[in-house]
């Protein structure tokens, strides 16, 4: 078989980048030891109610101290747990004060699922056994979709909630 010159110059491009970039990720992965953020941290999604963070009374928005604010959720399919209000009704709608520390923590009790906070750099990826967690400070008010970003099933356009920030 003949091949052009310039065909076996970008044959050889095209190898090469791809073999480079194999060398980086391994070093990345096994040698610089670089994981998912949401690896690092472990949970046994059947008994999230044995971790404080993810007991049904921590749900939800606590404060911790001045301007620090910490967001406890647990998802499931198709739902996003907040922990319930005063009148015992499934929270839907967080409230942030502008300016604030966030923690958001999260994870899963059943398939992945994505926790958007559209609008802001929140974006994590929840996934069954892992905890995710991002610290942000969210600057300014008005009113945020969180959407869940993967695909997790039928009702996965019924996934939402809203964060506040006042
Ligand atoms: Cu949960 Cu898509």
């Amino acid at each position: 078989m003949h091949l052009h010159r310039y065909e076996k110059i970008w044959l050889a491009f095209g190898m090469g980048s791809l073999a480079l970039f194999l060398v980086i990720l391994g070093f990345a992965a096994f040698y610089k030891g670089m994981q998912p953020q949401s690896a690092i941290e472990v949970c046994d999604p059947n008994e999230l109610d044995r971790i404080d963070d993810f007991k049904p009374e921590n749900l939800g928005v606590t404060k911790v101290d001045d301007d620090q604010y910490i967001v406890n959720m647990v998802a499931t399919a198709f739902n996003y747990d907040f922990g319930k209000d005063e009148d015992g009704k499934p929270v839907n709608k967080i409230r942030i004060p502008k300016g604030s520390k966030v923690l958001f923590q999260a994870t899963t009790k059943d398939v992945i699922h994505g926790f958007e906070v559209a609008g802001t750099n929140v974006n994590m990826m929840l996934e069954p056994g892992f905890v995710s967690r991002y610290e942000t400070e969210l600057k300014n008010p008005g009113e945020y979709t969180v959407v869940c970003n993967e695909y997790c099933g039928v009702g996965h356009h019924l996934m939402f909630a809203t964060v506040e920030v006042y």
